[in-house]
């Protein structure tokens, strides 16, 4: 759990980086409809939740830095007996101002006219102007003192890299549940059952455990299916000795998981797809050791890159010099994807990886990332021994980096061949 004296230190470290004589301005994420007048469950804007914490619709926060003292306000929506009967209690101007460690709160409603006032004499202004959010338009139109436009995302992005003692808790959580459900998944029958059966299996346990979510649209596919990197129909059958790539993770309180695991359908993995399993698996083992601060993320993808198609030479996939396909980029046809990500509130977590001077920024201490090394074979690529036809394989975990190395949060999810066997059954 994180307190509202966290949530305060992030807001002073935010107004620290401000100019002087600025305004920044974060909305909430706005309600979206799916459907004629049904929407998507409410999930609140991942900056606006990293500053306060609030999961209301419908709320802004504004810091303001003007002659050198700084001021935090908080927008937040009416309290209404009626509306509060079909969608739920709202905190209230009077509980928001016990609850936040912020200077001034006031009603949504008065947004419009105290945005004015506030933009009058400020010089610049941070917000999120690629959000596409309506009310950024509205801002812009009473800004006419300011001159510089900033983008608040870079510097909430910037904080969101180096996660905190309580974020690596939430991290951790999330991965604990994401964990169960891949060993069920492990551990179940398969044969003859419709993907989306076991990606219901899978959100199950995510959801009885208390996670608001999956972190992003879980991946089951089976087969050739896993050739196609975004696969989510996830409506085909699971085929007895076929693979069966899961990407799936949940969210668990604002923090994501993201973890994929590659699994024989009968439990047993072949001797070819054991052969290119068993590739990935070592080359994600070889990153991970490469990880500690001060390390490039290129450089640990172009050793995934070297390792993976060093192997692919050596099991007849590709043929000639390893440094020449490389160079010609022969491998991505294989391995067409990065390394892995920034992971956090977001799934693919809003945090730069260049720095102000368009710099790689290295690995430090309290960084999350994932590491997904995959190859991926279509079934009719006729270039491929036939025995690897057909076959998608990516193996994923969360990794955080610590002072003198890293640790790898989802190790207890079992990736070796004899412990993934040894858990399934036919
Ligand atoms: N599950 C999305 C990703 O691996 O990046
Ligand atoms: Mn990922
Ligand atoms: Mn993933």
């Amino acid at each position: 759990m994180i307190r509202e004296n966290e949530y305060k230190q992030r807001r002073d470290c935010l107004l620290n980086k401000l100019s002087n004589n600025s305004i920044a301005i974060v909305f909430s994420a706005t309600n979206k409809t799916r459907s004629n007048d049904t929407q998507y469950p409410y999930r609140q804007d991942s900056s606006l939740y990293y500053l306060t914490g609030f999961k209301e619709d419908n709320s802004a926060l504004v810091l303001i830095k003007y002659k050198n003292k700084t001021k935090s306000i908080l927008f937040v929506q009416k309290k209404d007996k009626n509306l509060e009967l079909w969608t739920g209690k709202r905190l209230g101007i009077k509980k928001a101002k016990q609850k936040f460690k912020i200077d001034e709160i006031y009603e949504s409603e008065n947004l419009k006219s105290k945005l004015k006032e506030f933009l009058k004499d400020k010089k610049s202004l941070y917000c999120d102007l690629n959000s596409g959010h309506k009310k950024i338009k509205k801002v812009l139109q009473y800004a006419k003192s300011i001159e510089n436009h900033k983008n608040i995302s870079l510097l909430v992005g910037q904080m969101r890299l180096i996660k905190s003692e309580n974020e690596i808790k939430l991290i951790k959580k999330a991965i604990g549940i994401t964990a169960n459900a891949h060993h069920y998944a492990m551990s179940s029958k398969k044969i003859g059952k419709k993907e989306y059966e076991l990606q219901a299996e899978i959100e199950y346990i995510f959801k009885r455990s208390g996670a608001f979510s999956d972190a992003y649209t879980s991946i089951i596919a089976c087969g050739n299916s896993a050739n196609t990197l975004h696969y989510i129909n996830n409506n085909k059958i699971l085929v007895n000795n076929e693979l069966i790539l899961i990407d799936a993770g949940c969210e668990y309180d604002y923090y994501a998981s993201d973890i994929t695991r590659t699994i024989p359908v009968n439990g047993k993995f072949s001797e070819a797809q054991a052969e290119i399993y068993q590739l990935v698996l070592d080359t994600q083992i070889e990153i991970i050791k490469n990880i500690k601060p001060g390390v490039n993320r290129t450089k640990l993808q172009s050793l995934a890159e070297l390792l993976l198609t060093r192997g692919m030479v050596k099991l007849g996939i590709l043929h000639g010099s390893v440094k020449k396909l490389i160079k010609n980029n022969v491998h991505k046809k294989y391995y067409p994807h990065g390394i892995g990500h920034w992971m956090g509130i977001d799934v693919h977590d809003q945090a730069p990886y260049l720095d102000n001077k368009e710099k790689e920024i290295p690995l430090a201490s309290g960084m999350v990332l994932t590491i997904e090394p995959g190859l991926y074979i279509n079934k009719d690529d006729k270039r491929v021994p036939k025995k690897y036809r057909g076959i998608g394989i990516r193996i994923e975990d969360d990794i955080l980096v610590t002072k003198y190395g890293n640790k790898n949060l989802s190790s207890a999810i079992v990736k070796r061949i004899n412990e993934i066997e040894k858990l399934s059954q036919v």
